[in-house]
């Protein structure tokens, strides 16, 4: 028995994603959406594991907590501090974040397009930021650079990771990959970045997905850069990641990728 434990929830692609990964393997899978109280996340996951469960999804916003209640943790969820994949494994909860790597693989693998010596901008200084930082620097960029509508707040996670921040208002026209990792597309709203550092990329990434482009991609578009993607393609390749993590199967997710967009855009 699998599930994803999130508040809300009834959005989430996830037994969507499962199923069809299961599917490829010729497989059933008993997946589920589960709608946890804002305080009652640690229980609930014990009833569950408790109860047969072997692995589960966490998504917004128990990410933090999951992290602290796991027994053990990948190199990864530690570096997060957040954690998107729990499984009951030698007597103990396991703990990964599949987040970063499946967006690295749906940059290399969907997009085709390499990370190693380029120059990489990460918008954002909140937990989505952070979960992406490590595995994006694994991928060896010639320059990595965290800027934030906060400055202090990118300062303080540039600090932990030893890497670059700079004030948004001082980023310049150089960067190849621009990910936003910043929440703001989840309400809509456009982020304060110069047109000509947009304009300027070979890629403007925006980690959040919707069935219309995102405001930010709109941005994006909107500067002339060269190519725009959302994160359904990170959502689909964390899911992957879970996916082996539990069932030692990696799943083929360019083809699960076209079948989850259409039916987000038949919705
Ligand atoms: P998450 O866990 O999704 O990262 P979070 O920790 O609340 O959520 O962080 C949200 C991030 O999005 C922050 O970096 C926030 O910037 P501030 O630190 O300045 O608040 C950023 N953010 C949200 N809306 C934004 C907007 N409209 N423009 C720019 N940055 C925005």
């Amino acid at each position: 028995m699998f599930a994803v434990f999130g508040n809300p929830v009834a959005h989430s692609w996830s037994p969507q994603i499962h199923q069809a990964f299961a599917h490829q393997q010729g497989r059933n899978l008993v997946y589920e959406r589960r709608l946890i109280p804002i305080d009652n996340f640690a229980r609930e996951v014990n009833k569950f594991f408790q109860n047969g469960g072997i692995g589960a999804n966490v998504t917004v916003p128990f990410k933090t907590e999951a992290f602290l209640l796991a027994n053990e943790l990948s190199t990864r969820a530690r570096a997060a501090q957040a954690v998107n994949t729990l499984m009951w494994r030698d007597n103990c909860l396991y703990a990964d974040n599949t987040d970063g790597i499946g967006l690295v693989r749906a940059i290399k693998e969907i997009i085709n397009l390499s990370l190693r010596d380029k120059r990489i901008l990460l918008l954002g200084a909140g937990g989505a930021a952070r979960g992406v930082i490590q595995p994006l620097l694994e991928q060896q960029p010639a320059q990595f650079t965290l800027a934030n509508r906060t400055a202090t707040k990118a300062e303080q996670l540039a600090a932990e990771f030893g890497i670059e921040s700079l004030p948004v208002n001082e980023i310049t026209p150089v960067y190849d990959v621009i990910i936003n990792a910043t929440s703001g597309s989840l309400h809509g709203q456009s982020i304060q970045i110069a047109p000509s550092v947009l304009g300027n990329a070979e890629l403007v990434y925006d980690m959040m997905y919707a069935k219309e482009p995102t405001a930010f991609l709109l941005q994006a578009q909107q500067a002339s850069c060269q190519k725009i993607a959302d994160g359904l393609a990170m959502l689909v390749a964390q899911a992957a990641e879970s996916y082996f993590l539990w069932h030692g199967f990696q799943p083929d997710i360019a083809s699960v990728l076209s079948l989850i967009r259409q039916q987000m855009e038949a919705q």
